[in-house]
């Protein structure tokens, strides 16, 4: 699958079930157990049509800030559109391992449903760029699948966020009807 040109199965998809659905009825929910304050620096890293970014402008509203990346135009414009009433974010098209990004800046970032898309030869790249822009005990939050025909295992999660430094602070696996497991991680960069 090419992410920078989604099929048209993938945009009604992503419409309906991540658009419609899951950011009103199950983003809030999760972005609520993140315990935000709500002035945060968040860096999203993939974050589509904005369907999860929603859930996470809805509780920065004490003065927080999102960035949100993604590789492909299309998602970007997508969420750019739906995101227009909310100052705060910024939005940025692109490979993150060749953009400026600031470093030791983000009080969190977010990964959801992004890095078992990636190919696996890129994401120790990527995921050392986004560990440099998380300011020292910021966290980053990380939501995939786990299906071996189309997710990422635990383990590789856990052994990338160790070789770029970051220290796991929790993980939790739960079953799912679509996807049979989707894993939640929560890492944290040391001072
Ligand atoms: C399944 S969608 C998830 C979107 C969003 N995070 C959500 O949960 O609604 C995966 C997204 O990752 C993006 N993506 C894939 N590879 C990427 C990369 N190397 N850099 C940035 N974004 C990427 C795709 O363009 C797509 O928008």
């Amino acid at each position: 699958m090419d992410p920078e040109q989604p099929s048209l199965i993938r945009i009604i998809e992503e419409e309906i079930i991540d658009y419609l659905i899951r950011s009103h009825f199950f983003h809030p929910k999760y972005v609520s157990t993140l315990g935000l304050k709500g002035n945060e620096r968040i860096l999203e890293f993939g974050c589509g049509g904005g369907a999860m970014s929603i859930a996470i402008a809805h509780s920065i509203q004490l003065g927080g800030h999102l960035t949100c990346i993604d590789i492909s135009e299309f998602w970007i414009k997508k969420a750019q559109q739906r995101l227009k009433n909310y100052g705060m974010i910024e939005f940025r098209t692109g490979d993150i391992t060749k953009m400026d990004i600031p470093e030791n800046y983000y009080d969190a970032v977010i990964i959801h449903f992004v890095l078992h898309d990636v190919d696996p030869s890129m994401r120790i790249d990527i995921m050392n760029a986004l560990a440099k822009s998380l300011r020292p005990e910021g966290t980053l939050y990380i939501r995939e699948p786990s299906k071996p025909s189309h997710g990422i295992p635990l383990l590789e999660i856990q052994n990338l966020m160790r070789d770029v430094g970051l220290r796991e602070h929790q993980v939790d696996c739960a079953r799912s009807i679509l996807w049979k497991s989707i894993c939640d991680g929560v890492f944290l960069k040391s001072w």
